[in-house]
């Protein structure tokens, strides 16, 4: 700690020790004697009080230090420290031999900002009370198909299917589409491992396609390439709530035959030309996990606008149990379904989902506001064609050299040890050990290894963005200069 910023001599007056403190911004100045050895310790409470009894502001400050207040020696460890700080002492000198004043431990609470929190105050209780009270606790009951109902009309869809979490609405996306095994589907590496996972469970085979720098999703202009007899279908993904671009990937669909499902589990409300995603291709999946756009705890969706697609989904997240006769099975099904507890919580967000993206926008241009101009960023690019809803903030670091993967890290560690959650970029899926490739895809893995995603939840305060962009920064002066 630098205390010489708010270190001040005995003689020096109670307007400049007042100087001082504001200079070291923890709210206190050291005092020194003559031969710089450490005389007493002044805070602004002390301050206040004084000039309240009519102390005068040119008087010496030696007059209202505390030459009793509990210092520790430079070999105390930080236990002992600690253990003599109250209610009353919340800094601590440390004395050298000397007699000198080395160092300073003090008390500061530092509000916690976890890197996303679901937004849960509206009807939430009441509905899931509602549940219990009238024991509707399991997959039957209203809030089910409510919450369909409230979905398709968000989205702008015919058809929406509610099931367990957004992994199984891949899975049953790819099952309905007669994906299996000896089929291709092309997928992005930059994305969240359920993305290929869930292909990989039909017993096809996750093809690995580059990103865009722009937008992080899938490169259209790189699908091409990877299309060969056996691929059946494209999975773009909308990352961190950034559209993919539809048109070019929905036109190599149609010219190869295959078709598409959006991975829209980051971006529920996000727009391509106007239209919501997941609306688009054939199938569109969304995840309602705990730290999503909106949240059923877990949970998920499948949506459609073509009818047979939805009557197979419904069929076969029942165990595939005929939608006529019941009991009666015609094929292998899953357990796929969204209890109605789940479904009642999402019915609550649903009604607030509007206002959780109007925020979403909101805290996306006060990140652009603390965070640029700096040559040392690349914030997410705006289009014209798209609505980024943000479900994340992603900041990618310009460095070149050795140490990349040191400044995506450092920034994290040095954000964590201020209680403030980041996380880094997903790993490209093609570097990881079940899907392990030796070819390169370039622009997935350098977005990977330098960018970070920051909290974008509803309710951070202007000021904590604040603290966290100005972090950021300070962190990048000290590791890059
Ligand atoms: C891009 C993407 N796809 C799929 C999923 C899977 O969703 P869930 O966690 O609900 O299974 C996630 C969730 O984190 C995701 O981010």
């Amino acid at each position: 700690m630098e205390i010489h910023k708010f270190t001040v001599n005995t003689e020096d007056t109670i307007l400049r020790t007042m100087h001082a403190i504001n200079e070291g911004g923890i709210g206190v100045a050291v005092i020194e004697d003559k031969d710089k050895k450490y005389f007493g310790l002044v805070t602004d409470g002390d301050v206040r009080r004084a000039l309240l009894d009519g102390v005068d502001l040119h008087e010496p400050v030696k007059s209202i230090a505390r030459k009793d207040a509990v210092t520790a020696s430079e070999k105390t460890s930080y236990e002992s420290i600690f253990s003599l700080m109250n209610e009353k002492i919340r800094h601590i000198p440390i004395i050298d031999a000397k007699g000198r004043a080395k160092d300073l431990v003090y008390f500061s609470y530092r509000k916690e900002i976890p890197v996303a929190k679901p937004f849960l105050r509206g009807n939430e209780l009441k509905y899931v009370t509602e549940c219990i009270l009238g024991n509707w606790i399991s997959s039957q009951g209203n809030y089910v198909n409510e919450l369909e109902r409230r979905f398709s009309e968000f989205c702008g869809v015919d058809y929406s299917l509610a099931v367990s979490n957004g992994t199984v609405a891949l899975h049953l996306a790819l099952v309905c589409l007669g994906i299996k095994r000896g089929d291709e589907v092309i997928v992005p590496s930059l994305t969240f491992i359920a993305t290929a996972n869930a292909v990989t469970y039909t017993g096809a085979k996750p093809v690995f396609v580059d990103s865009e720098c722009d937008t992080y999703n899938i490169d259209p202009r790189k699908i091409e390439k990877a299309v060969t007899r056996r691929t059946k279908a494209i999975i773009p993904v909308h990352l961190y709530g950034q559209p993919a671009k539809m048109d070019e990937i929905m036109a190599i669909a149609r010219k190869h035959k295959i078709h598409v499902v959006e991975d829209a589990a980051e971006a529920h409300g996000a727009e391509y030309k106007q239209k919501k995603v997941g609306s688009i291709g054939d199938i569109g999946c969304f995840s309602f996990f705990g730290n999503k756009i909106i949240t059923t705890g877990e949970g998920g969706m499948v949506v459609t606008n073509n009818h047979k697609i939805y009557q197979k989904a419904r069929i076969l997240r029942d165990h595939g149990m005929s939608l006529e006769k019941k009991y009666w099975h015609e094929q292998v099904g899953f357990n796929y379904r969204m209890t109605n507890v789940q479904a009642a919580i999402g019915c609550a967000q649903m009604e607030k989902v509007e206002v959780i993206l109007k925020e979403k926008q909101k805290i996306a241009r006060m990140y652009k506001k603390y965070l640029s101009p700096d040559s040392r960023l690349i914030l997410p690019q705006e289009f014209d064609w798209s609505k980024n809803v943000y479900w994340m903030y992603p900041v990618t670091f310009k460095t070149t050299g050795k140490n990349k993967e040191n400044v995506r890290n450092k920034i994290i560690e040095f954000l964590a040890q201020d209680s403030i959650g980041a996380r880094p970029f997903f790993y490209p899926i093609h570097t990881m050990p079940p899907y392990y490739s030796k070819s390169r895809l370039p622009v997935a893995e350098s977005v990977s290894e330098n960018g970070i995603v920051l909290p974008a939840y509803m309710g951070m305060q202007e000021k904590e963005i604040q603290r966290i962009c100005n972090l950021i920064k300070t962190t990048l002066d000290k590791i890059l200069s």
